[in-house]
């Protein structure tokens, strides 16, 4: 078999995974009530902690078997000290196809020191958290007063050129979907891209209720309602359904991850901070790949880990099936 043609990263359904999400820490400088409770919740041990050279060599074998995209999520992926250094390693590991696409996805609270440092390393694009733009709703819903340091880091990326900027809303009934219009708005005013998030049960607190979900419809609607709105569709794999906005060059984007789910175009594998190699968001079951490093396998046995657990990757995440079961694991230590 010629190297084209290794099976690498495919599962039972075809699906072939392209998209490598890596948690670089789960730890986070605020407490988003949808996904962390205020104590936080407890930290992964820093001796589970894969190191920079550990991850980057996961990031190798990935490659190896058709990873061309790698999106750095946490926690707050820009937490972790070696950020930069991450970056420029990654941003260094060849592919058949040239440089990977790095991205990441960030609250955009470092970013005015970083952004920079970050686009010197390498890194071609971020996407910025930003659920409100009132202060005070900022503070309720983070219970981290910083909603002016969030702005910053969004002008910080702008500052540096990065391209093109993402800006996501998770939507959520009575807290902040009043403030669709607004924020589109504002993007539209900064050439940023506003896209909306359906709320998914990921929360440490487990607080989500089906009933309360706004949806995407509903998303577009209340856009709609405002801002004329012509679909583009999506490209490939990407979750986001894209509309221009009528006579401008901007777009908004809805991901629709529970009404009208992806899992049937999805290519993305994850790999949480202290090395568990997982098929889905909503995946029960990890690969251990920090044991096997650390037990001394070869990039071969590595590789054949990350396939079988794709090999066990389902159709998609039945969050509708009334046998769904939450992961264990919250969501700001698997990564987004
Ligand atoms: N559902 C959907 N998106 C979520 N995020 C965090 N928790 C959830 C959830 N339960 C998103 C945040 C942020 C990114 C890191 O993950 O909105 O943009
Ligand atoms: Fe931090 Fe993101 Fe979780 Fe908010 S959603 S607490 S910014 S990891």
């Amino acid at each position: 078999m010629s190297v084209h043609e290794e099976p690498g990263l495919v599962d039972r359904y075809g699906r072939a995974h392209r998209d490598l999400r890596i948690s670089l820490t789960d730890r986070c400088s605020l407490r988003c009530t949808y996904c962390m409770p205020a104590d936080g919740v407890p930290w992964l041990a820093s001796s589970t902690l894969l190191t920079t050279d550990e991850m980057v060599r996961l990031a190798r074998v990935a490659v190896s078997l058709g990873v061309r995209e790698v999106r750095l999520t946490g926690g707050e992926p820009l937490l972790r000290p070696d950020v930069v250094d991450v970056v420029g390693a990654l941003a260094a590991l060849p592919t058949p196809d040239g440089p990977l696409d790095l991205s990441l996805t960030t609250n955009a609270l470092r970013l005015p020191a970083l952004a920079a440092p970050l686009r010197d390393a390498g890194l071609d694009r971020v996407n910025i958290s930003l659920d409100t733009l009132q202060r005070s709703r900022f503070l309720e819903l983070t219970r981290r007063d910083r909603l002016a340091d969030t702005l910053a880091g969004i002008e910080a990326a702008r500052a540096v050129g990065f391209a093109p900027i993402k800006l996501n809303a998770l939507v959520m009934r009575g807290v902040n979907d009043d403030e669709i219009v607004d924020l589109v708005a504002f993007a539209i005013d900064r050439g940023l891209e506003m896209r909306f998030i359906e709320h998914m049960p990921l929360d440490g607190g487990h607080t989500w209720r089906r009933e309360e979900m706004v949806t995407g419809e509903e998303i577009l609607e209340a856009i709609s309602a405002r801002f004329p709105l012509e679909p583009v569709g999506h490209d490939g794999a990407a979750p986001a359904e894209t509309f221009r906005i009528a006579g401008t060059t901007s777009t908004v984007g809805v991901i629709a991850s529970v009404t009208r789910a992806f899992c049937d175009r999805c290519d993305r594998v994850r790999l949480t901070a202290d090395g568990q190699f997982r098929n889905c968001l909503f995946a029960h079951d990890e690969s251990d790949l920090r044991s096997l490093l650390r037990d001394g396998a070869d990039d071969a046995r590595l590789a054949q880990a990350m396939q079988a657990c794709v090999a066990q990757k389902r159709p998609g995440h039945g969050i509708d099936s009334p046998d769904f079961l939450q992961p264990a694991r919250p969501m700001s230590a698997i990564g987004g």
